[in-house]
């Protein structure tokens, strides 16, 4: 519609109604990202979970389709993942027709109110006609709970073995650990090892795993694991961390004990990544909920609440001997691009609330205040190794007391270029594409109109984006 709702986002996949948090089953099939997400269709706070869906060919347009799984008798239907079973492997679809098929999390909404721990059980679900319609297995759950009250976020992917046979590996969180499972046929499964317990941080309850094979620059093969975490982050909350090792024989052995985290915003949670892309695409694709437990719930958006960030293509970047995880803006964000500015002063007006800026740094410290008329400002930068994210008096903030604060990381590496994304109600700060990050959602009174910036920052651009 041609009437602007505050705070929507232009670029940035939100419901069009309704609560959402994490992405769920990203697959790609015959040239269509599928996302589905937590959705509670009947409000705008938490409530029985749903698998909403949308679908792109780009990443930046999404189409909304109808909700694809809704709670039944076994409970709601938390997070999980989907996989292409492309030969059939379940006995779900044919060999002619092979299946999606998700796997999620039944959560038992009313046992959990009682003293049983067993209400977290995992589930599977297949679709025939391309993620347009499902039907729930029979036989569910396939995955029954041992006695443990966490016990979710199924994440499934297919390995090749040794020998050339391939399993299904399902990583699973389970309260303070990750479990690995694995199955011939999505079904059955056999515990294989445990991961976590006495490494990593253990702030909060571990959730919504993935485990990603990587090229290390050397050209060496690691294993990652991405494990959300709530709170204990390295702000305030919710936040997801990570572990560089190997998977050898359904074990996971990190190299080190070093505690790493994919993005050091206060809003990046519950991030996993699409299964099934094109060999020739030859990329990890992430998406993250773009929120914090914190204050998801109490956010002020009218018809829904939360976004997704953009999408984000993973990769092992090395700094004097340490491996790390950058997340760089997906290329096709590149799109978006409709008007393109460059600055040569030191200050700019904004030609929309959605813009992306790109400059060099020199001298390894900047800063960028983007401001308002009302004198709301956030201010981004980077000093003595430390880069920032201030939004204490960028907006509206009276509706969780932590949510106006100053977020900060170390980066002890050198900052060279920084790309920044913003739309109504976000900023995403990418410097040297991706090797830092930081995910910020903001609520200015009225959109930001300009941009001043430190004379460390060089060739200015400002991109207008349009879809
Ligand atoms: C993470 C999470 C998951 C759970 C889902 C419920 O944000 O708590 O662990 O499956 O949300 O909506």
């Amino acid at each position: 519609s041609s009437v602007t709702e505050e705070y929507r986002p232009n670029y940035h996949f939100t419901p069009e109604s309704g609560w959402m948090n994490d992405p769920n089953g990203l697959v790609y099939l015959d040239d269509e990202y599928h996302l589905f997400y937590q959705f509670y269709p009947d409000s705008t706070v938490w409530g029985p979970m749903h698998w909403g869906h949308a679908v792109s060919r780009d990443l930046v347009n999404w189409e909304s389709l109808p909700t694809a799984l809704y709670p039944d008798s076994l409970g709601y239907i938390f997070s999980g993942s989907a996989v292409f079973d492309a030969e059939n492997s379940s006995g779900l679809g044919t060999k002619e027709n092979p299946p999606l098929v998700a796997i999620f999390t039944h959560h038992n909404a009313e046992e959990a109110e009682t003293s049983s721990d067993t209400f977290q059980n995992q589930s599977i679900a297949f679709s025939l006609d391309k993620g347009r319609t499902w039907e729930k297995y029979s036989q569910n759950p396939v995955l029954k709970n041992p006695g443990i009250r966490d016990f979710r976020d199924p994440k499934v992917s297919q390995i090749t073995n040794p020998d050339g046979s391939k399993s299904w590996i399902m990583t699973l969180a389970v309260l303070d650990h990750i479990n690995f499972y694995s199955s011939p046929d999505l079904k059955n499964w056999s515990l294989l090892s445990e991961f976590g317990k006495t490494i990593g941080a253990h702030g909060g309850v571990w959730e919504c795993p993935d485990l990603l094979p990587f090229k290390t620059p050397a050209g060496e093969q690691k294993w990652v694991l991405l494990v959300s975490i709530n709170p204990g982050g390295p702000q305030n909350g919710s936040a997801t961390q990570y572990f560089i090792g190997d998977f050898k024989n359904g074990e996971f052995t990190p190299d080190d004990t070093m505690i790493r985290w994919i993005d050091y915003g206060p809003d990046n949670y519950a991030g996993v990544t699409w299964s099934n892309l094109p060999t020739e695409q030859n990329r990890t694709l992430f998406i993250g909920w773009m929120s914090n437990w914190l204050y998801a719930n109490v956010v002020p958006t009218k018809a829904w609440r939360s976004a997704m960030t953009v999408p984000r293509a993973l990769s092992l970047f090395d700094v004097d001997g340490t491996l790390l995880l950058k997340s760089a803006p997906a290329i096709e964000l590149e799109k978006l691009r409709s008007e393109e500015f460059e600055i040569n002063q030191t200050e700019a007006g904004l030609p929309s609330e959605a813009v992306e800026l790109t400059a060099e740094v020199k001298s390894d410290s900047f800063s960028m205040t983007l401001s308002n008329e009302l004198g709301e400002s956030v201010i981004i930068s980077k000093e003595n190794g430390l880069v920032s994210i201030d939004r204490r008096n960028a907006g509206k903030s009276d509706f969780q007391r932590d949510f106006a604060a100053m977020h900060s990381a170390p980066m002890s590496w050198e900052a060279k270029e920084i790309r920044i994304f913003l739309d109504a109600s976000s900023i995403e700060l990418f410097i040297n594409d991706g090797e830092l990050v930081m995910t910020s959602i903001l609520f200015p009174t009225s959109p930001w109109k300009n941009v001043a910036v430190s004379e460390s920052l060089n060739s200015l651009k400002i991109y207008n984006l349009k879809k």
